[in-house]
């Protein structure tokens, strides 16, 4: 008996007491206790208030799926490891389209109940908090797409040999059932199994690869590091592959690009170990087991994504700034999360710095020259990078622009060695983790040596005005 089911038997006798005492209970022996409420059906991000659920916090995601191309069918299961923080009777997960076909918790059946997206599992025994418990959901259909506030598809994507799943800001929900909010991350094994002539690539480790004797692939992809569920990522279809080592032997790199675009990415890939040795060189220990890259056909996504190892590319945006950004939001937004959808600006905000911080040491452009132009850019002012006025906005100029503008900002109050101290110390401080805006203020003003930064945050960080001219340091 481990811990959990001593303290669920606890319950049950704490109950059957109160049963002899009170008039008409049931008396059922089953140890069902009556003590648990439902966890609540969202987390209240500002953006997004239904996204994730309340009364759980995830560790472990294991994925176990199956997807044929030719019918665009996928065939899941989802084992959810997890420890409750309120005593239970019921917790949701989000789910998009798709039809569950059964669920079980700790082993024993669970009653399934869907509304939209969100999906009630109530299990026999009520769970209390404090409690790991495990549940397993399996379900299959055509996984869908998702358009986004501002247009952008995410969720399930098929390509022209497979699909494609990507998930921020709210896409995972289309191909797993979860804890879809950024605020709770999990380590992930996900396990595919896809038809003869294709292959599938996920986040992480690749743990193995083999083939069945009905002539299917099934990969087995490790993530031991934390990951938001927005990150994890699936990409199935024909690929050229390469493997390289970097930081120095020590993390595996692993490209899939599409056959129609495997030549004339080849060379950007060959550079990724490159990259990531003068980006741990600014930003600090690289966070993750494994990196790499997957490059796809234009027609087949519409926008570069950071997912948590090995970014995704469209092969028309697979260019060196853009690989720069994407893999430094290994660092910020990857490892270091947004507490909520409002914090995005730590994303966006940071990796587009770090595209400057590029240009200035490659490419004779100082960041004092990348600030000065995304000044001059009206669009870069339409909200501040603190608040995006809708979910529309959180993938809008201000939240890039102006979010590296305000870390340029700092940079000249503070002068580079702090400010370098922060671009490496944040990511640091938060390691695996999720922050805010508060915690990033907080934590600047505490390396500061008490600098008054308050003009940074007021006019750049939270304030609609745009100042009369940019400040030269
Ligand atoms: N985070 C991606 C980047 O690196 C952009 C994601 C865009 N997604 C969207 N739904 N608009 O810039
Ligand atoms: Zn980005």
């Amino acid at each position: 008996m481990n811990r959990h089911s001593r303290l669920r038997a606890g319950a049950g006798a704490a109950t059957a007491v109160l049963c002899l005492l009170a008039a008409g209970c049931s008396g059922s022996g089953s140890g069902a206790g009556v003590h648990g409420t439902p966890g609540a059906a969202g987390l209240r991000d500002p953006y997004f208030p239904k996204l994730g659920n309340g009364g759980y916090d995830v560790s472990h995601y294991a994925l176990t799926l199956a997807y044929d191309p030719a019918s665009g069918r996928l065939d899941g299961r989802a084992e959810i490891t997890a420890k409750a923080t309120q005593d239970l009777s019921a917790f949701n997960l989000d789910l998009a389209g798709l039809t569950v076909r059964g669920a079980t918790v700790d082993g024993a059946p669970a009653a399934v109940n869907r509304a939209g997206n969100e999906l009630t599992l109530r299990p026999r025994d009520d769970i209390d908090e404090g409690a790991e418990f495990r549940a397993v959901v399996t379900y299959d259909g055509l996984p869908q797409t998702i358009t986004d506030s501002d247009g952008s598809k995410e969720g399930w994507l098929k390509t022209a040999d497979g699909a494609l799943a990507l998930g921020e800001p709210t896409g995972s929900m289309a191909w797993f059932p979860g804890n879809h909010h950024p605020s709770d991350k999990a380590s992930y094994d996900i396990t595919v199994t896809v038809p003869a002539g294709v292959r599938a690539v996920s986040n992480g480790v690749l743990g193995s690869e083999k083939k069945g004797p009905d002539g299917r692939t099934t990969s087995v992809w490790h993530s031991a590091e934390p990951m938001a569920s927005y990150l994890a990522m699936l990409a199935i279809g024909r690929y050229d592959t390469t493997t390289a080592t970097a930081l120095g032997g020590k993390v595996p790199v692993l490209t899939a690009a599409d056959p129609a675009v495997a030549a004339k990415s080849a060379a950007l890939r060959a550079r990724i170990p490159e990259i990531l040795d003068w980006e741990q060189e600014n930003f600090g220990t690289y966070p993750f087991a494994a990196s790499g890259a997957v490059v796809e056909r234009d027609d087949d996504v519409g926008y570069a994504l950071e997912t948590q190892t090995r970014p995704v590319f469209p092969a028309s945006s697979f260019d060196t700034p853009t690989l720069v950004h994407e893999l430094a939001h290994q660092w910020y937004g990857d490892s270091v999360s947004p507490a909520t959808w409002k914090d995005i600006w730590l994303n966006e905000g940071f990796a587009t710095y770090a595209e400057w911080l590029y240009a200035e040491d490659f490419a004779h452009t100082p960041a004092q020259k990348s600030f000065e132009k995304a000044f001059a850019d009206d669009d870069a002012w339409a909200f501040p990078p603190a608040a995006p006025r809708s979910s529309e906005d959180l993938f809008a100029a201000p939240v890039y622009q102006r979010g590296a503008m305000v870390l340029h900002r700092i940079r000249q109050e503070v002068g580079d060695d702090t400010f370098f101290e922060i671009l490496e110390g944040w990511p640091a401080r938060y390691r695996h983790a999720t922050a805010t805006t508060k915690d990033f203020t907080a934590y600047v003003e505490s390396v500061a040596d008490g600098r008054d930064l308050s003009e940074v945050w007021d006019v750049w960080l939270y304030g609609e005005e745009k100042p009369d001219k940019a400040p030269t340091g």
